[in-house]
């Protein structure tokens, strides 16, 4: 899969690490910044992974801020983006197969670079199950897109 990958300042000192763990699960990542510990704007950032995604030059994307939350609020923002934040193993992969989530989000100041790594190898080897109880839910999350969205 190619992956895209986007972080604010926050982020920044996970990015590294995600990168390189995308490459070691034999993927390619497109690096979509910041590139340096200077302030700025994490929607920005959720934005051109959503855009990234949405577009399908990649597959599934990662963004990375301080807590996580604001980017994965943005993130959610754009339709078709499911994003989800996981501090932890077993949510990456059900986020998956449950709610196909296609957006990863994590927070650099919340965990360190090897739970990272371990979240992310579960997020990337996790297939949405098809089954019909997860089409029906997420169907009607489509459905909030529909009539609720811009
Ligand atoms: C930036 O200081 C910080 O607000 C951002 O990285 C993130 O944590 C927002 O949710």
């Amino acid at each position: 899969m190619t992956i895209a990958v986007g972080c604010d300042h926050g982020g920044f000192p996970l990015k590294q690490a995600v990168l390189e763990s995308i490459a070691k699960a034999g993927h390619t990542a497109i690096d979509l910044g910041t590139n340096s510990t200077d302030a700025v704007d994490y929607p920005d950032y959720s934005a051109a992974v959503a855009e990234t995604v949405l577009s399908r030059k990649a597959d599934r994307g990662i963004v990375i801020c301080g807590s996580g939350v604001g980017a994965t609020v943005a993130a959610n923002k754009f339709k078709g983006i499911r994003a989800g934040l996981c501090h932890d193993t077993f949510s990456a992969r059900q986020g998956v197969e449950d709610d196909d989530m296609n957006v990863l989000t994590l927070g650099a100041r919340i965990i360190g670079p090897l739970l990272a790594v371990e979240i992310i190898q579960a997020f990337l080897k996790a297939q949405f199950s098809n089954a019909e109880r997860h089409l029906r839910r997420l169907n009607k999350v489509k459905g909030f897109e529909e009539h609720f969205g811009q």
